[in-house]
């Protein structure tokens, strides 16, 4: 089969992982809280921003390197954390993991993964960073730091855009509980979906083996109430001083909006924000992620990541443009697993770099730093 014919953009990934996910499984991955306005007006103020070409700038072999926390990326995008992503396919963290460390690209483990850093961290490469959701207790957080260190994570990322839990109106209306059990209902949902239903057979049906090991067995309850919230706190600035002050490594915030929130993150010694809005999955009313980057970038000279509704590489181009170091992507690397295994993971590298090529050889951008200059209209004026 030649892959690149079949699949050439993510959106066909995107369609055949539809139709391999039993429903429950996909309203998890795909939605977001809400009416979803935050989810696709997000990706829709993304597309919307314009680069402009250039002409008669001769051959170019666009450079799509860069440097994060003194460490050469090949590529400035990487894989984002997604909670129980062995629900979107058996054994998918260390599918991502490896992947990642194959393109050298940087894998984020949730908190709330179906695998433990433990697991993982072996397998991740150079970038293995570790997404935390803040523990209230002092002993399961100094306990967790430990295993992550000893793992070999080398980045910490404390998500704070979840203070409360969510509505999340379509995984509710599926039927998800949390740990996945298959009620009845689920189970006719997984009848029509062979591929997943085989896997999953074999794997047995995924847990959030992190939390498990601090809470013990919390079955039974809806999936926006799950284990992970028995444990964690909605952190603050002492909460943040205090993982400052006990992870040396690389630290950054997920979940940054706020321009105005940026001198406070600067004096805590954070090492880089990360914008986001967890993908319109928390709160519907959220500003797009693309409108708010700019205005951070304005605010600080700190690195910025990126996150939210990215598609192909010529997103990760407009992000970069506007202000970001680097991009991270959460649902286009489960929609890829989910549509074509491991295979489908080096698949989506390809055509995310490919894209990037493309489009900077039409930008006559060689390096990622020419493309602010390439805005349209050109923020100068
Ligand atoms: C199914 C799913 C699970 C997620 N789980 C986590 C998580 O455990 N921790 C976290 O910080 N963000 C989580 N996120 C948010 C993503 O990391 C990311 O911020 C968001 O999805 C936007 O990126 P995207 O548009 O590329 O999906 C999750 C997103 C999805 C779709």
């Amino acid at each position: 089969m030649n892959i690149d014919a079949r699949y050439p953009a993510l959106s066909d990934l995107k369609a055949r992982a539809r139709r391999r996910l039993p429903r429950f499984v996909w309203e998890y991955l795909d939605s977001g809280t809400g009416a979803e306005r935050a989810r696709h007006a997000g990706s829709a103020a993304l597309r919307n921003i314009a680069l402009m070409p250039s002409i008669l700038h001769g051959e170019i072999t666009p450079d799509l390197s860069t440097t994060l926390f003194e460490r050469a990326h090949p590529l400035p995008f990487g894989i984002g954390p997604v909670g129980m992503s062995g629900l979107v396919w058996p054994d998918a963290e260390r599918h991502l993991a490896r992947a990642a460390a194959t393109a050298d690209i940087p894998y984020t483990l949730s908190t709330v993964a179906a695998q433990t850093p433990e697991d993982i961290g072996p397998l991740a490469g150079d970038h293995a960073w570790f997404q935390m959701y803040p523990p209230r207790d002092e002993t399961v957080r100094r306990d967790m730091l430990a295993r992550v260190r000893a793992a070999g994570f080398t980045v910490l990322v404390l998500t704070v855009d979840v203070p409360v839990a969510s509505r999340r109106e379509r995984q509710t209306r599926s039927g998800l509980i949390q740990p996945p059990r298959l009620t009845p209902r689920l189970m006719a949902q997984v009848a029509l979906r062979p591929a997943w239903a085989i896997g999953m057979a074999r794997m047995g049906l995924p847990r959030m083996r992190l939390i498990d090991s601090y809470a013990g067995d919390t079955s039974g309850l809806p999936s926006t109430a799950h284990a992970g919230y028995l444990l964690r706190t909605s952190p603050d600035r002492a909460y943040l001083d205090w993982l400052r002050a006990h992870w040396d490594g690389p630290l950054m915030v997920k979940g940054v909006l706020d321009p105005a929130d940026v001198p406070m993150l600067e004096e805590a010694g954070v090492d880089a924000i990360w914008v986001s809005n967890h993908g319109g999955r928390q709160f519907d009313g959220a500003p797009a992620t693309i409108h708010q980057l700019p205005l951070i970038r304005a605010a600080t000279r700190l690195p910025l990541i990126f996150d939210g509704g990215v598609t192909g590489g010529l997103d990760i181009l407009r992000a970069i443009a506007l202000g970001a170091d680097f991009v991270m992507m959460a649902r286009p690397w489960q929609y890829a697993l989910a549509a074509l295994g491991p295979l489908g993971l080096q698949h989506l590298v390809h055509i995310l770099a490919a894209d990037m090529r493309a489009n900077m050889g039409q930008l006559g951008a060689r390096r990622l730093a020419d493309l602010p200059g390439r805005l349209y209209p050109s923020p100068a004026g």
